[in-house]
This record gives C-alpha cells, structure tokens and sequence, in this order.
C-alpha cells in the first residue's frame, strides 16, 4: 500500500494539510449519508461522476455502518467554511464530507474526485484534511449560443465540466444579429424567423436545400423545455445561468423577425451573416418597450436567476442620430441625446426587472449616458467600466478583453481557427482580479470574474472545448483560490489534463514547437504584412467535411515568406482559398485598398525584398474563382537568384468580396526541367 497520494486539486484549496497514508477505494467502498435529500443527492453524483470517468462501481449505503466508507453531510451552520465551502477530512478508513450549505457539499464531492489516483488496479485518496470556501461569489463563464448553436447535450455537458471547476455562473449569450435562441411563445417569428440564416459566402449560396429551392438554413434555437431542463441541470450543479438578452444593439434578428421593432423603414427581414457590429438598433416605441418587457416576462420566468443581462454592448448610435422617430422619441421623453436615450432604456428595463425582484446586468457601455440606479456592469473593455462603476457604488463583475476572452487562440496553431490573438493559460492564470485601479475600499463591489467564449470563430462544440479549457482551469483557480502559483498550478495541470481525456473534454495543449521548412510555409508560419491582430480564419468551403484555416488580417491581406533561401529556387507553387467579406466595419472599410487587377478575375502577386520589391511572378487567379475552396495556382517561373530574401504575397483584386488568401506557399527548383 501506498504511504502517499499526490495531491492536484484545481483551483487549490483555501487550507491543505496532507497527512500520512491513503484510504484504499474498492467496490466495497460505501457511501454514506446523513439525513435530508443533499447527501443522498451528492453522493449519487459522486458514484456517478466515478462511475463515468473510471469506470468504478460504488455501493450507496444510506446510513449503514461500516469501514471503508466515504460520508456526506450536510451539517446545517457546522462547516466553518460558510457559503459554497466546505470541509475534507481523508483517513486510511474513513472519508467524511460536510457543508454548510448544498453547493459546498457539491464542491467536496468535486475535490474528492480530484483526489483520486490510480493505484495498481484501484484507486486511492490521500490522507488529508481540508478546509475550503471561494474566494468570489461570481466564478462565471459566458457562452455565446447566437453566432453558432450548440446542442441541448453540449450545453449540459459545458455546465458538468464548469461545476468540475467550481465555477458557478454560466452567462448564456442567446440574442444576437445574428441569431435569436431563445423560444418566446408570444413572439413565435424570433425563433422561426430569427434562429435561422444564410452564413455568409459563396459556398453556404451554392447550398440549395432542394425542398425549399434555396439556400439551406443554418442555426436552431432552445425550447422552453429545453431552457428548463438545462436551468435546473445546472441548478444541481451549482450553476446559476444567466440570460443575457442583448439591446438596444445586437437586435438584427430580432428586427428581422418583427421588422416594427427597428429604425428602418424597411429593414432586412433576413437574419444577417455578418460579423462586427450592425448598426441596427431596436427603436424606442412604447409598443418596443412592451415586446421588451413581454420578452423578459418569459426569461424571469425560465431563469431563476437573481441577474437578468441585458447587454448594452455596441450599440453604434447611427440610426438613432439619423432617425427623425427617434429624435422626437428623444424630445418627448425628455432625454439630451442618443446616449441618455440608452440610459434611458436601461432604467425602464431596471424598473421593470426590479417589479420582478430581479437585478439588472449589463456590459460597460450602460454606463454612458448614466447608469441606472442598481445596476451592474460587466467590464470588458478593459477595466475602465469596474473602475467607474465600483467608484459610483455599484457592484461589477470583471471580465477584460483580451485576456478573459477566450476566442483568442491559447497559442499559435493552424487549427481550429480562432481570433489571431495569442492569450495564453499563464496569461489569463497572471489576471489579477482585485486590482489596484480599483480603491481596496471599492474592492467590495467586485462580484467576482468571468471568461467569455464568443463564438464567430468557433464553429463546434468540439472546438468550443478546445478553447475553453484548460483556461477554464486558471480562471477558476483565479476566482476560488485566495493565493496564485503558477508554478503550483503549472505541477498540477497535467492531472487536471489526464481527467479532461477522462471526461472525454478536448482541451489545448501546445505541441511541441517544429523547425520552420525552409521550403513550405503555411499562412500560419508566414509572417503578416502588418502588425495588426489577425484572425485564423475557417474557409467556408467544403459545406462538410474539412476546411481549411487562413492566417490573415481582413484589413490588409498580405503574408511574407521571411529568409526565403532563393539560391537554386526557380518556381513557386502558392495555394490559395477565398473568404467572405463579412465584416461589419462601418467606415473603417474606407481603410482597406483594393489593389488594381490587370485580368478580370485578379491575379496574386509575388514581390521579392519586401512588398516595394521588384515583382518577379504574377500568378492568374482565373483557375481558382470557380473552387470556393482551397485551390492550388498553376506555378510560375521566375530568374534563380541567390541568398536569403523576403517574398511578399498580395492579391489583385477589383471588389472586396470574397477575400482572396493564402493558405500555403511551396518553393521549387528545376521548374524548367519540368514539363508544363
Ligand atoms: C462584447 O464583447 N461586445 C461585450
């Protein structure tokens, strides 16, 4: 037997005193229970949990006496540890578990399991004693369900492998422009009309659904049963799910579905494909108030959550200003401009909220124009928004771009795709959530931290996963653990990976770095003409199967081959995908130059020393429009030349959309040796 067991818990405890020994777990282990459904919830959790990932039967003994068992209880006002805390205490025969309260129960059921390790053919638990409570209340994760939809299945899988974290807040991003989730039965049209699109390019185009003679629709959206079974999933979880229905910004297809709640005279009754910021807004008639306010009826009464979000985010003031409607709306209600008038929206939606005993959450941008009296702001244009609102007062959670934002990449791979950005675990692990640009005596307004998976880039659940964790892993021990260790945290990580494979959860884990081929580059392993933030960029073609994935900045399409050793070099072979241009840019677009093509379908251009370089092969792109996916150009020759030099690939193109871009670019000799 064993003297020791290793000890990985994620996020650490509060209080950790290892001991000398391990308790043996065998299929005679039995758990035991105090009185009242907790216990007996928890450790049939628990049987299943080690039924699931290791394959472990344990017997569920009630209240029966004996060695070798594992005890749950829930010691109303015993536990030390208070609110979500609880107490370990491991012995070579005994295990005992006990909470104050339901959800700290859980997390000892959660750390036991973390305390498992392989022994022979069992399993063992180190001898320990444990005293743990978080460190914040508001351990959050958003996800985004409106870009893409995820299944009912993935969604309670996500909340399984948050509770696995201790994180407790799933903010549930289900309204966006580009789609509408949520099944509102008085607005039937927001799920029928406004969970369904097009995605944009020309490969989705070509799709035809025979039975509609169009294009096939893309999307799906969640039931109200659906919406209850997950709320009360992630209920027994210790997961509260917060809604977020975005506004007055963010509403495309929620225009679409019922074009009187926008700007417009006439909007588009398609839900949009675009990504950025659409400067449609919802207007501000008393009958929109009353949709808004029916809408949030329905949400209070699927989510039992204490905060209803509300959005605020980017909503771009266009139509507002240029909207006569509105100016007279702005007039009669007696606000000063466009600003007020949102501020003004979200006091009416607070009020409203507050008739229902809930409390209202927003992104930073509800601080324009005034907050509303009790509201609370999500900071995640940096910490700006905490900052102002924890200085008036109000309570904030933070949750900064770039580092909580978890599209941007874990590090630089081809795939999956993602924003170009690199954050890494250590990036986000170094967060610091009580800063010091907020007063220590202000700090008490800090409900804690969250991470937001947005999902444009991300079109999988598989890929949500991979993007999530393990991030997840250093946010949580962010939000729970009062002291950080990277080093800590780094020694416990792999035990945290192996349960990963062990819950059937992709995760990120940097390959090994690989020497560049001195001869093929892929867009990843080229450099960008710019140093503006790239995004890694999914085809849209094929419609199934594989796709490949563009390192490119939409700005300025434009990759250099660096040291590109020329000597003997006579031909290039350059592979080359076309992406939709479906960014929402508003007059940056103005920024992008089109460079002059001389044949009708452009050309890609091959620069030698830099992209004022001499140009030495122009590649037609002719043999490629009609492959809207990746396409190999027919090579060109061009004079040997010796020594290292920098190639610079830019594309010829007369209109913006589609993209035209590089995936890879191969340098050859003997090109004349060869024949054509
Ligand atoms: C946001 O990223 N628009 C909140």
């Amino acid at each position: 037997m064993p003297t020791s067991a290793p000890i990985a818990i994620i996020p650490q405890p509060r209080n950790i005193q290892p001991g000398d020994g391990v308790f043996v777990l065998t299929p005679e282990t039995r758990l035991e229970f105090g009185d009242g459904a907790e216990g007996e919830r928890v450790s049939r959790y628990f049987i299943d949990l080690v039924q699931q990932t290791y394959g472990v039967g344990l017997g569920a003994g009630g209240n029966a006496p004996g060695k070798n068992v594992i005890r749950f209880d829930l010691t109303a006002g015993e536990s030390a540890a208070g609110v979500e805390g609880y107490s370990l205490v491991s012995s070579p025969r005994r295990i005992v578990v006990s909470a104050a309260d339901s959800r700290g129960l859980f997390y000892g059921a959660v750390t036991l399991w973390q305390l498992l390790s392989r022994y022979e053919e069992g399993f063992v638990v180190p001898v320990v004693t444990i005293e743990d409570w978080p460190k914040f209340g508001w351990r959050g994760l958003m996800l985004d369900s409106a870009r893409h939809y995820q299944p009912p299945q993935f969604i309670r899988k996500f909340i399984d492998v948050m509770a696995l974290h201790k994180l407790n807040v799933l903010h549930w991003h289900l309204t966006d422009d580009q789609a509408w989730r949520l099944e509102i039965k008085k607005y039937p049209r927001l799920t029928e009309i406004g969970a369904w699109r097009v995605p944009a390019g020309q490969a989705p185009a070509a799709d035809i659904d025979p039975a509609a003679g169009k294009p096939r629709l893309y999307g799906g959206f969640y039931s109200q049963e659906n919406v209850r079974d997950i709320v009360a999933y992630a209920m027994s979880r210790g997961i509260t799910v917060v809604p977020e229905i975005d506004m007055p910004g963010h509403a495309s297809a929620a225009i679409a579905a019922y074009p009187e709640l926008g700007v417009l005279e006439k909007p588009s009754a398609q839900v949009p494909a675009d990504w950025g910021i659409y400067p449609n807004l919802f207007n501000a008639e008393e009958s929109t108030f009353r949709f808004l306010e029916d809408v949030l009826d329905e949400v209070v009464s699927l989510f039992p959550s204490q905060y209803i979000h509300v959005g605020g985010d980017e909503a771009v003031k266009d139509q507002w200003k240029a909207s006569k409607r509105i100016q007279t709306r702005i007039r009669e209600l007696g606000v000063k401009d466009e600003h007020e008038l949102q501020s003004y929206f979200v006091r009416r939606l607070e009020t409203f909220l507050a008739s229902k005993q809930r409390r209202l959450i927003g992104w930073d941008e509800i601080l324009e124009g005034g907050l509303a009296p009790n509201a609370t702001v999500m900071s995640w244009r940096g910490l700006k928004g905490a900052v102002a609102a924890a200085s008036a007062g109000h309570d904030t959670v933070l949750s900064p771009w770039p580092t909580l934002y978890f599209d941007n990449r874990p590090y630089d791979v081809a795939s999956p795709p993602g924003r170009g950005r690199i954050v890494s675990v250590e990036e986000v692990y170094a967060f610091d959530p009580a800063p010091a640009a907020i007063e220590e005596a202000q700090r008490k307004h800090i409900l804690g931290v969250q991470a937001n998976v947005w999902v444009e880039h991300i079109r999988t659940p598989d890929r949500v996963e991979f993007m999530t964790f393990p991030k997840a892993a250093a946010l949580a021990e962010v939000a729970w653990s009062p002291a950080k260790d990277w080093a800590g945290f780094s020694a416990r990580l792999p035990a945290q990976l192996e349960r990963y494979k062990a819950l059937n959860v992709r995760y990120a884990e940097a390959p090994p770095a690989r020497a560049l081929d001195p001869r093929r580059r892929n867009s990843h392993e080229l450099a960008l003409c710019s140093d503006k933030i790239p995004l890694s960029l999914e085809d849209d073609a094929p419609i199934a199967g594989e796709r490949a994935v563009f390192l490119v900045d939409v700005m300025q399409p434009c990759w250099l081959f660096k040291e590109a050793d020329l000597s003997g070099i006579d031909s290039l072979v350059a592979s080359v995908g076309q992406v939709p241009f479906n960014y929402q840019i508003g007059d940056d677009v103005k920024q992008i130059v089109l460079r002059k093509p001389a044949t009708a379908s452009g050309e890609l251009e091959v620069r030698v020393d830099g992209c004022a370089g001499e140009r030495i092969a122009v590649l037609p792109l002719a043999p490629a429009v009609d492959n809207f996916a990746v396409s190999e150009l027919p090579s060109v020759p061009f004079e040997p030349r010796e020594g290292k030099h920098d190639l610079c690939f830019m594309f010829t193109q007369k209109q913006l959309d589609p993209i035209w871009v590089i995936d890879s670019i191969e340098l050859r000799s003997g090109a004349s040796a060869r024949p054509e």
